[in-house]
């Protein structure tokens, strides 16, 4: 399904509930300030950084206040920055979560204080406490990473040629990973059943193929090692990598592999993020060829938008009420559109729309 930023909005009036939860319990309807605290997971990506900055200009430009911290991937050090942004009185809570089943007992005490708890990007999981979830159409990103490596390699149902596949999968404990995955493997799954797409490491379930924390140093080892073991004397001729430093590190095992970027008989690496240092690689040709943009300034503006909507007494827009179970219920979304991005679109997808430049692309250190 494509959506857009400003597409389908459904009906408000089965969402008053829930946003009428969010102000707490009970409450008469007191005034709010906007006092939002951002809680961010990692600075290895670079996007999270990007956002967690971009999230608190736009909550600042509002005349809100803020708390921004990052967990540097350690779950009691996201938990007990949650706890003290709760302590100092927020009201809004916009937290991309490090596990997505960690935070229960922290949400709870946020919500009997009524605060209004946006999940962004990822989604929380195993909480009644979730009251929004600013995403993108995370399958669809999956499908996209699967369509690239088909239409590179010409691949069709009935070509009689084999194309040896191999698939990465992100952070288990991560709720998008699976909807990356899925989308990735649906996409492929008729070219695998026709025998026209092979996975010589029979590797095509989320936890072999998954690298913990997304991690860059996981996936080169997990390449290095599939090299090793199915690739002595066969090609390798594509490999579905959901993130920009998963494929960065599938790069690194390659080279080290005496495989030579550029070559014909590179594999085509997908991505996701639109990172410089892979914009810049797409661009020169030297490692993936593709990446999925996901324009995080959208989606930053989705979950302002939510906290100024509920601040000035309306109901947020969402666009999908039926995707995302959190396990206690569907929470109510706004998914924006992720876009392919290879060599022949990156100028107008990326540096067009001012997301990045072409400087920035080619000062990218060179991995
Ligand atoms: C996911 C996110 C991806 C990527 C990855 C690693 O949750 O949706 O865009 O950033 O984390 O940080």
């Amino acid at each position: 399904m494509q959506l857009s930023r400003r597409g389908l909005l459904f009906g408000t009036a089965g969402l008053a509930a829930v946003s009428l939860a969010g102000c707490g319990a009970g409450e008469d309807t007191k005034q709010l300030s906007g006092f939002t605290g951002i809680s961010m997971p990692t600075t290895t990506s670079d996007r999270w950084v990007l956002e967690g900055a971009d999230l608190e200009k736009r909550l600042k430009d509002l005349g809100y206040k803020t708390i921004l911290e990052n967990g540097e991937d350690d779950i009691p050090t996201q938990v007990s920055q949650i706890q003290s942004m709760i302590d100092q009185g927020v009201e809004f809570l916009i937290i991309a979560a490090i596990g997505n089943t960690s935070l229960g007992e922290v949400l709870s005490k946020a919500k009997d204080k009524g605060v209004t708890i946006i999940s962004y990007d990822r989604l929380i999981l195993e909480t009644p406490d979730v009251d929004y979830y600013a995403s993108f159409n995370n399958y669809q990103v999956g499908v996209l990473q699967a369509k690239h490596i088909i239409s590179r390699l010409g691949i069709t149902e009935t070509s009689t040629e084999k194309f040896n596949i191999e698939l990465f999968s992100g952070s288990t404990d991560d709720n998008n990973s699976q909807h990356f995955f899925q989308g990735g493997l649906d996409t492929l799954e008729p070219y695998i059943y026709g025998g026209s797409v092979v996975i010589p490491s029979n590797q095509t379930e989320l936890e072999p193929t998954s690298t913990d924390k997304w991690s860059r140093d996981v996936a080169r080892d997990r390449m290095a090692g599939l090299l090793e073991e199915f690739y002595q004397d066969q090609p390798l001729h594509a490999v579905l990598s959901p993130y920009d430093g998963i494929s960065r590190g599938i790069v690194e095992a390659l080279v080290a592999a005496d495989f030579e970027p550029g070559s014909d008989d590179f594999p085509v690496i997908t991505g996701q993020d639109a990172e410089l240092r892979s914009l810049k690689a797409i661009k020169e040709g030297t490692g993936q060829t593709e990446t999925v943009f996901k324009d995080t300034r959208l989606l930053a503006e989705v979950a302002v938008d939510m906290v100024k909507s509920i601040v000035e007494g309306s109901t947020p827009d969402v666009n999908d009420l039926g995707t995302y179970d959190n396990g206690f219920k569907f929470i109510p979304s706004y998914l924006l559109d992720p876009v392919d991005v290879t060599a022949e679109n990156y100028k107008e997808v990326v540096v067009a729309s001012g997301y990045a430049t072409e400087e920035a692309i080619d000062n990218a250190p060179a991995d």
